[in-house]
C-alpha cells in the first residue's frame, strides 16, 4: 500500500486476502443510470464529513449524502465531549501520552500527535463559528473521562455535544453556496474504473431512484457499525455500510476486531440502549452492583475511572456474580440542581422512566458504542485506492490503536475531517462534468438459492454477535460465528434488493464476517479485544495490525 506503509512509525501488519465475489450490491448501467458531477462527493453528514466539506468548500463544489437526516447521526448522540487540552496544566505530551497508553501498543505516533497537536485550533474555530462549549468563570469547563491524566473533555449544553457541535457545523454548511447536501440518499457502492480508481458514487436517493454521482474525489465519512450488536448505542443508520462498500472497492480495512463497549447505558427492558455519558463518573457516580456494593476497585485501581473495557467487563462479571442483568449508577450524592443543569439530556430520559435521580439508582449495562477499526487512511486521510478519502469513525487512522481514549473520536473527526477536505483541494482542479467517465456495466449472477428474511436475519446477526463477538471472546465462538455468518452471507449476498434494508443485510453480513474473522485472528487479549482463552498480551506475534482486503 505505497506510501503509508512507509511511513515512519508504522507498524507491521499481516494483510489477509478475503474471497467475496460481489463488486457492487446491485446492476448497474452507467450510460442509463440519472448522473450528478461533483469535484468532491462526501458520503456521510458527522462531524467528519461536514468538517471535510466546509474544508474543500472554498475552492471545489461539493455534494454531501446521508442516507438519513442531517440530524441521524452518532455526532448528534455524543454526549461527553471534545478530549482537547485547552487548559495551561495540561499538556500535548500528557495528551499523547494517554492515547498511547490506552492504544496499547498498537497506536500509529505520527498520527496521535497530529491529532492532539491540532485540535485546540480546530475547537476554537466550532466556537468561533458558534458552538457555546460550557465556560465556569469565563474560562472553558473541562472535565475528566476514563485514561485521561488531566481534565480535558469540553463540553455544550452540559451532555448535549454532539448536538451543539453538529448544529454549528450544519449551520455552517447550509450557509456556503458550493455545497449541495442530499439527505436521504442511499450510498450502495464506490464505483471505481478499470483502473481501480474511485470515480464516485452510485446510491438511491428516495425520491429520484438510482443516481450516479461522478466525482473527482470520494471522501467516506459513513460512520460506525454499532447495529451489528443487539445492544448499541448507536443510531439506526449506523449499519457498517461505509466498510462494507469500501471492502467491496478494494480499500484495506484493518483492526476489525477492535470494538468499543460503553460500560453504561440506561437498561431499561423494551427501552433502547441509550447512552449514560461517561463523564458522570468523571464528576462522581458510583457502579454498584444489584446488592448494592461499590466494585469497581476490585477490578482496577482508578476505580470508575478505569479505562472503558475495564469498566465494561468488570460490570459484565459482577452481573455474572450477581446473576443479574445489570448494575446501577449512583448519584444520590450529586447537588440536584447542578446534576440536572450539567446533564439535562440525562435528566430528561431518567425522568421519562419515573427515575428520581436523587433518590433512585439508575439501571445501566454495556453496549456496543464505538468502531475502532476501520477503512485504513495515512496521516493524510488518503487510502488505498486514488482518489478515495477516509475519516471519521469509518476510517482506520492509526489513532486509537487497540482501545479508544473516550471523547478523542469527535477531536478525530474535526482533524481529519480537514485534512481529507485538505487533500481534496492540494489535486489539480479538474472539470468533472465534461470528462469521459468510464463505461460502468455491472450483472449479479442468477441465483436460484431460497430467499431469506432479512428482517429475521439482521435480529439474529445482532445476537450472535453480541453474544460470541461480545464483550469477551473465544475461538471456539468465533468460530461458531463465523460459520453461522457465512450461511446467512451465501443466502443473502447473492440476491438483489431495491431497498436499504436489503443492502443494509448484505453490509452487516459483510462487516460481521470480516470482524468475527479478524478476532479469531487476534489470539491474545489486548485493549477493547479480550480472549478468555488468551487473557495475555503477546507482543511478540500480535504487536501489528490485521488487515483484510477483498481477494479480486
Ligand atoms: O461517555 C461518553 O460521553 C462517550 C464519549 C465517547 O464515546 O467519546
Amino acid at each position: 500500500m505505497g506510501e503509508q506503509d512507509k511511513m515512519p512509525g508504522s507498524r507491521p501488519a499481516e494483510r489477509i486476502r478475503f474471497g467475496e465475489p460481489r463488486r457492487y450490491l446491485v446492476n448497474i448501467d452507467s450510460i442509463s443510470t440519472s448522473q450528478l458531477f461533483a469535484d468532491c462527493v462526501i458520503v456521510g453528514a458527522g462531524i467528519a464529513g461536514l468538517r471535510a466539506a466546509l474544508e474543500a468548500a472554498g475552492h471545489r463544489n461539493v455534494v454531501v449524502v446521508c442516507k438519513g437526516s442531517l440530524e441521524d447521526s452518532n455526532t448528534w448522540k455524543a454526549q461527553g465531549g471534545i478530549a482537547s487540552v485547552l487548559r495551561p496544566d495540561d499538556s500535548f505530551e500528557a495528551h499523547v501520552a494517554d492515547t498511547l497508553r490506552t492504544g496499547c501498543g498498537l497506536c500509529e505516533t505520527q498520527t496521535v500527535e497530529q491529532v492532539v497537536r491540532q485540535g485546540p485550533e480546530l475547537v476554537r474555530q466550532l466556537q468561533d463559528w458558534g458552538a457555546g462549549f460550557d465556560r465556569v468563570n469565563g474560562a472553558i469547563d473541562t472535565t475528566l473521562e476514563g485514561g485521561h491524566s488531566h481534565a480535558r473533555v469540553i463540553h455544550a449544553h452540559g451532555d448535549e455535544t454532539g448536538r451543539a457541535i453538529a448544529e454549528t457545523l450544519i449551520s455552517q454548511v447550509k450557509s456556503r453556496p458550493s455545497i449541495r447536501v442530499i439527505e436521504n440518499f442511499f450510498t450502495i457502492d464506490l464505483l471505481t474504473d478499470q483502473d481501480h480508481r474511485c470515480v464516485g458514487i452510485i446510491g438511491r436517493c428516495k425520491n429520484r431512484g438510482l443516481q450516479i454521482i461522478w466525482a473527482a474525489s470520494t471522501i467516506l465519512a459513513t460512520g460506525g457499525d454499532g447495529q451489528l450488536y443487539r445492544e448499541t448505542t448507536n443510531p439506526p443508520v449506523a449499519t457498517a455500510d461505509g466498510l462494507a462498500m469500501a471492502y467491496r472497492a478494494g480499500a484495506v480495512l484493518r483492526d476489525l476486531e477492535f470494538v468499543q463497549f460503553h460500560p453504561t447505558t440506561l437498561y431499561v427492558a423494551g427501552a433502547s440502549r441509550a447512552l449514560i455519558t461517561e463523564t458522570l463518573r468523571g464528576e462522581g457516580a458510583h457502579l454498584l452492583d444489584v446488592k448494592g456494593r461499590r466494585f469497581m476497585k476490585e477490578y482496577h485501581e482508578s476505580g470508575e475511572l478505569a479505562p472503558r473495557d475495564v469498566v465494561s467487563r468488570a460490570i459484565l462479571a459482577q452481573m455474572r456474580k450477581t446473576e443479574s442483568t445489570h448494575v446501577y449508577l449512583d448519584v444520590r450524592h450529586l447537588d440536584k440542581e447542578y446534576f440536572a443543569k450539567r446533564f439535562p439530556l440525562i435528566s430528561d430520559l431518567c425522568e421519562s422512566f419515573d427515575i428520581d435521580v436523587s433518590h433512585d439508582l439508575i439501571p445501566v449495562r454495556p453496549s456496543a458504542h464505538y468502531m475502532i477499526g476501520g477503512v485504513k487512511t495515512d496521516a493524510l486521510a488518503r487510502t488505498n485506492i486514488e482518489n478515495l478519502y477516509a475519516c471519521g469513525e469509518v476510517a482506520s487512522t492509526g489513532l486509537h490503536g487497540a482501545n479508544r481514549l473516550g471523547s478523542n473520536s469527535l477531536l478525530e473527526g474535526l482533524v481529519f475531517g480537514k485534512l481529507a477536505g485538505q487533500a481534496v483541494i492540494q489535486r489539480e482542479p479538474m472539470d468533472v462534468a465534461s470528462l469521459k467517465h468510464p463505461v460502468i456495466q455491472y450483472e449479479v449472477p442468477q441465483s436460484d438459492r431460497s430467499r431469506l428474511d432479512t428482517a429475521d436475519v439482521r435480529n439474529s446477526l445482532r445476537s450472535l454477535m453480541w453474544r460470541n463477538v461480545g464483550i469477551t471472546r473465544k475461538a471456539q465462538m468465533l468460530a461458531e460465528a463465523q460459520e453461522i455468518i457465512r450461511f446467512w452471507h451465501r443466502y443473502v449476498m447473492d440476491k438483489i434488493f431495491d431497498t436499504p434494508e436489503g443492502w443494509e443485510c448484505q453490509n452487516m453480513l459483510t462487516a460481521a464476517l470480516l470482524m468475527a474473522h479478524a478476532a479469531g485472528l487476534r489470539d491474545e487479549s489486548r485493549g477493547v479485544h479480550y480472549r478468555l482463552d488468551h487473557p495475555q498480551t503477546d507482543d511478540q506475534k500480535f504487536q501489528k495490525h490485521f488487515e483484510v482486503v477483498r481477494a479480486e
